[in-house]
């Protein structure tokens, strides 16, 4: 351990804790808001309806400037789904109040449900119709299952593993791999939770995730880990944590490749070096980002290529999986056509969506591709008719053609009109210029992925 020491390190971690342990006062107005409103939720509903509150607010694992709050309208599981979730949108609508300022949205997980918006205190609800279960095989939905994780946490993390949750949720958030998004593909807030219950304590995850070597599993209910190759399998993953209310789940499953690789060298880095600047992300500007990328695509030597969209306003999920898609298929398509981008970025916001590619200056006249060996009956004369030119290298045939993508705009341009995912549309096509608006977008993510 460097100069810090354990001590050090302590101290650290009450410095942290004292920023982002929500305050007396944040405390007392989302119980006020939560209060009042499951109380509303109640006089509206028949009495065979539980109310409670779930998520992080409930289980003391919130982090300060987080406080919103999840509710949950529990049906009896004899209901048809269609009809709870009716029936609980209706009520959740019902008790807005536009007097006290309040507004609402509706959005979607795997099914509705509705969030209520209030100005003062400014808190955000989520109020979920949901079936009322007391074991995972009555399961109708994900959703379910949060009252099961609730009664979980409550039940093991004690006060000072709440205090870890939280210093785990600072650390990933800071360094972009906290939330199960798709937009992120990190660890979802009952993933810490069971990181801590797992290892005991923030410090001891942190030194387990330092000499990580995937696969990894874990039974959180056990506190053990498993090595078992048809797990993995089974899961399609190399790291999975079971859900300890629902053997069939994996709670890592929206963890990505890089977001683990990234986790594991931010726990490695601070334990070598311990430092409170861990916690607090970088401070950057993003004034003039037009500029910025433009010296950034200068530096590497590269063009930089901005396709621009416009998007429906509908759950950000959806939009960045299908942003996910395009840069991966575009990227795969340049790449065969010798033009392999040294670094691809995407990102949304409102209705603006936007992907870059850098791409090494120069273009390509000439593809090679090596063909048949030599001594095959038929297939050489076969290649040679296919091809404008031909060479020998060692024992093969090797052809010459011309590039059908001589610089990579045609490409580009064809592959927007071939067809893009259903969301991504008046599609734009500029080099080296952007609107700052979409700028801004790519260049906060680059200062995200480069951020090591
Ligand atoms: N949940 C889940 N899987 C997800 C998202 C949510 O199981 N991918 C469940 C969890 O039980 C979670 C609850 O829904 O606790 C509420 O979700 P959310 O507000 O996203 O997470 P919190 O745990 O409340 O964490 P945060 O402090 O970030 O709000
Ligand atoms: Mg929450």
């Amino acid at each position: 351990m460097a100069a810090e020491g354990k001590d050090g390190i302590a101290r650290i971690f009450e410095r942290v804790l004292r920023d982002f342990r929500p305050t007396y006062n944040e405390v007392k107005a989302a119980e006020s808001v939560s209060n009042d409103l499951m109380l509303r939720l109640k006089k509206a509903l028949p009495r065979n309806v539980e109310i409670i509150l779930a998520g992080s607010v409930a289980r003391g694992t919130q982090i300060s400037g987080n406080s919103d709050i999840d509710i949950f309208l529990l049906f009896p599981r004899e209901m048809k789904k269609e009809e709870m979730e009716k029936e609980g949108m209706k009520v959740a609508r019902g008790v807005i109040d536009r007097k006290r300022g309040e507004s609402a949205v509706i959005k979607y997980a795997e099914h509705p449900y509705l969030q209520l918006i209030s100005k003062k205190p400014p808190i955000k609800a989520d109020i979920v119709p949901a079936f009322k279960i007391r074991d995972s095989f009555e399961r109708g939905s994900s959703v379910d299952r949060t009252q099961l994780h609730n009664d979980f946490v409550l039940k093991h993390l004690s006060t000072r593993q709440k205090d870890d949750v939280r210093l785990l949720k600072v650390l990933m958030k800071f360094h972009n791999v906290y939330g199960a998004e798709a937009e992120r593909g990190g660890f979802s807030g009952y993933l810490c939770e069971l990181l801590v219950h797992h290892y005991g304590s923030f410090s001891a995850v942190l030194e387990a995730f330092a000499r990580l070597r995937p696969p990894l599993c874990i039974n959180a209910k056990e506190r053990k880990t498993i090595s078992d190759a048809l797990l993995f399998r089974r899961f399609c993953s190399d790291f999975v944590v079971i859900d300890p209310t629902d053997k069939d789940r994996n709670v890592a499953a929206a963890v990505s490749k890089s977001a683990l690789a990234r986790f594991v060298l931010v726990s490695r880095m601070f334990l070598q070096n311990p430092t409170i600047k861990f916690f607090y992300g970088v401070e950057y500007s993003d004034e003039r980002s037009t500029a910025k990328l433009k010296k950034i695509a200068a530096g590497m030597g590269t063009d930089a290529y901005f396709a621009t969209f416009k998007v429906p306003d509908i759950a950000r999920d959806i939009i960045f999986q299908q942003l996910a898609k395009f840069t991966t298929r575009l990227g795969e398509r340049l790449a065969k056509s010798h033009f392999e981008p040294v670094l691809s970025l995407y990102n949304a916001e409102g209705t603006a969506a936007v992907a870059a590619f850098f791409i090494n200056k120069g273009s390509a006249a000439s593809v090679v591709k090596a063909g048949p060996e030599v001594f095959l009956k038929d297939a050489p004369n076969a290649f040679i008719k296919a091809h404008r030119l031909t060479f020998i290298r060692d024992y093969r045939l090797v052809s010459v053609d011309k590039a059908a993508y001589r610089t990579p705009m045609g490409l580009f341009r064809d592959e927007l009109r071939a067809g893009l995912p259903s969301y991504l549309r008046g599609a734009a096509i500029r080099v080296n210029m952007v609107p700052e608006k979409h700028a801004k977008l790519i260049y906060r993510k680059y200062m995200e992925a480069t951020n090591i």
